[in-house]
């Protein structure tokens, strides 16, 4: 969602500020704007629509405008205000002095507004946001305090979630951010600071980076920078290293950053398991949750709390824990989760599963289950994001950066974790043995190659894809570990291809959605060899009998299914609890080259962001 990107120091600003909007095209907006600080004024300017449009706007100004080394960016995603070039961030303020730039939203904005307008403030958007920016300048008209103090003093009038950057003509070589719940990072250049809401724009300048906690400022000054509470408590920053590399960001030769991404698939995997394996002993190392293997050990039950396509690794680990761990295991949508009144023991152990690490009803569940008294472990791809900052322990999937929105990589690292967690609980209380171990673990070890086969697929999904690139509707059926895959599958299909989709367990079809299926219904089944293989079948007989068109995912060379099914994708077998590593891999496939073939925005789908920062 909105992103927000800032320069402050001697090199010429706005190059700086538009590449890094670009950087974070991937997040999902709706329009983009920039501020720059000019000798006698602050320049806005601000469009609707993509970055480019910004940047042919732009064109057309005055030179000296857009000259300078200090600016602050944005790419915002509606929230209050429809999307259009004035309710574009930047807002300024009545008397233009003050300039700013929010991701978030504040709760309280209209109470604040109309205590505003009955003093005579005039509003020209309809956004929280230029709200704030109009309360600053009363603040600092009232105190006569500096602009970083008027910053600070404001804020502690405001309720909700924000990451801010703020531009004053009153003190010409500051930007002030400042973080509620949004987050905001900074990077350390030489006698220069990159401000953004994460860090993709900051890699190409520098490795150093500081994450504002929640109620923190930041007082940047060009070489100098001043870290406080909204309380005025002086922090010292924690300067850390960033792991991310220049060509991670990069499409590398491919069409978009959704096919690299599932194309990285088998390093991805590799990486979330590197060094947590030892497969001749048996064992699994999770160094991340070392301290509270207790906690782990001694839980009666697991909650899993997702979003999206994070929910559905979590789906998947719900059988495996169960399976493999015998530990009872609850999953649960966060944003639901949140809303009600939820019995979590002491005992229980929450696990929090989120690719960003950003998502607000992740993190709002999160904190909830916290207030309750519980261990929470966090499983994330971003290092640094707040979910891992919020939770006791946790461990990282080492998937690398994923821009495309739509989540492919993330989610097969997801379950690679997930499953190293299983294993290690397994294995310490014993309900695995050492053989079975090794046996798991040699899989394990396998599985970044069955994905490679898995890719190999990708010639016979083309053309499945260009069969069915104008279906209206498609169904997406599976039992047991191909349930949660079936929701995937959908998901995956309606967010990047817009055509709509189900996702439903097969033994659930004869109770509604059967109903659907007809010659123009294309159903996609997970007919791998597991568990529930024969039930399966006979779900695609009842589909065929309707006339229904089956497409399956089936294991290599399997001739019963091959004679049911209309269209087959063969994969390589592999033990059951670890097919969706290798199954995702058409499912995914399938959904991205019907969107390609429908001319879709793959990796920036309408409506959607990559990282969900509001409710
Ligand atoms: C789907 C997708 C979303 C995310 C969801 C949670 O492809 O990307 O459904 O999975 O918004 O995001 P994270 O994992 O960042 O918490």
């Amino acid at each position: 969602m909105c992103g927000i990107v800032g320069y402050i120091g001697k090199r010429e600003a706005l190059p700086i500020l538009i590449k890094g909007l670009e950087r974070l095209e991937y997040r999902g907006y709706d329009s983009a704007g920039v501020a720059l600080m000019g000798r006698g004024k602050i320049f806005v300017y601000k469009k609707k629509g993509k970055v480019a449009a910004l940047k042919k706007f732009i064109k057309s100004k005055d030179k000296k405008s857009l000259a300078g080394g200090i600016g602050i960016a944005h790419t915002r995603w509606a929230t209050h205000g429809e999307p259009s070039d004035r309710n574009a961030h930047p807002l300024l303020s009545n008397s233009e002095n003050i300039a700013v730039i929010h991701n978030g939203i504040i709760e309280n904005y209209l109470p604040l507004k109309k205590i505003l307008i009955e003093k005579g403030y005039k509003f020209k958007s309809d956004t929280d946001t230029e709200v704030l920016a109009n309360l600053i300048e009363d603040v600092k008209k009232n105190t006569k305090v500096s602009i970083d103090e008027a910053v600070r003093l404001a804020l502690q009038q405001v309720v909700g979630a924000y990451a801010i950057a703020v531009l004053s003509k009153d003190d010409k070589e500051t930007i002030i951010i400042a973080k509620a719940g949004s987050p905001v990072v900074i990077g350390v250049g030489k006698g220069e600071h990159f401000i953004a809401s994460d860090a993709t724009p900051l890699v190409e300048y520098t490795d150093k980076v500081i994450y504002l906690d929640d109620y923190e400022m930041a007082i940047i000054k060009r070489g100098k920078l001043t870290v406080k509470t909204i309380q005025n408590e002086i922090k010292n920053p924690y300067v850390q290293k960033l792991e991310i590399k220049i060509d991670e960001l990069e499409k590398g030769g491919f069409a978009h950053f959704m096919l690299k991404e599932i194309y990285e698939q088998p390093k991805s995997i590799r990486d979330s398991m590197r060094g947590r394996i030892n497969v001749e002993g048996g064992s699994v190392k999770l160094g991340g949750i070392e301290k509270y293997q207790n906690k782990l050990v001694n839980a009666k039950r697991i909650l899993i709390l997702a979003c999206g396509t994070s929910l559905h690794a979590g789906m998947e680990a719900k059988y495996f824990f169960e399976e493999l761990a015998k530990v009872p295991v609850l999953v649960e949508y966060a944003s639901e989760f949140r809303y009600r009144s939820p019995v979590v023991f002491e005992n229980d152990l929450v696990l929090v599963i989120s690719q960003s690490g950003e998502t607000a009803d992740t993190l709002a569940a999160l904190k909830l289950a916290k207030e309750k008294g519980t261990t929470i472990f966090g499983i994330c791809n971003v290092i640094g994001a707040s979910i891992p900052r919020a939770t006791d322990a946790g461990i990282y999937t080492h998937a690398g950066p994923e821009i495309g929105v739509a989540s492919s990589k993330a989610f097969t690292a997801q379950i690679t974790v997930l499953l190293l967690i299983a294993l290690y609980l397994a294995s310490s209380q014993g309900t695995l043995n050492k053989k079975e171990m090794v046996k798991i673990l040699s899989e394990l070890e396998n599985i970044p190659k069955k994905v490679e086969k898995a890719l190999l697929t990708n010639a016979t999904v083309i053309k499945i894809a260009k069969k069915f690139k104008n279906a209206k509707d498609f169904i997406y059926l599976g039992r047991g570990y191909g349930y949660p895959l079936a929701l995937e599958g959908a998901l995956k299909l309606k967010e990047i291809s817009y055509i709509h989709a189900e996702g439903y367990p097969a033994g659930e079809m004869k109770h509604g959605p059967i109903a659907l299926v007809d010659s123009n219904m294309p159903v996609v089944f997970v007919a791998d060899k597991g568990g529930s293989y024969e039930k399966v079948i006979s779900n695609m007989m009842e589909v065929k009998a309707r006339k229904g068109v089956i497409i399956a995912i089936i294991n290599e060379g399997d001739e019963s299914a091959k004679k049911i099914a209309d269209y087959v994708i063969e994969i390589p077998k592999t033990l059951e609890f670890m097919m969706p590593l290798v199954a995702s891999v058409p499912l995914q496939l399938l959904a991205y080259h019907i969107a390609l073939l429908r001319g879709c925005n793959i990796d920036k789908p309408r409506n959607l962001a990559k990282s969900v920062t509001v409710e």
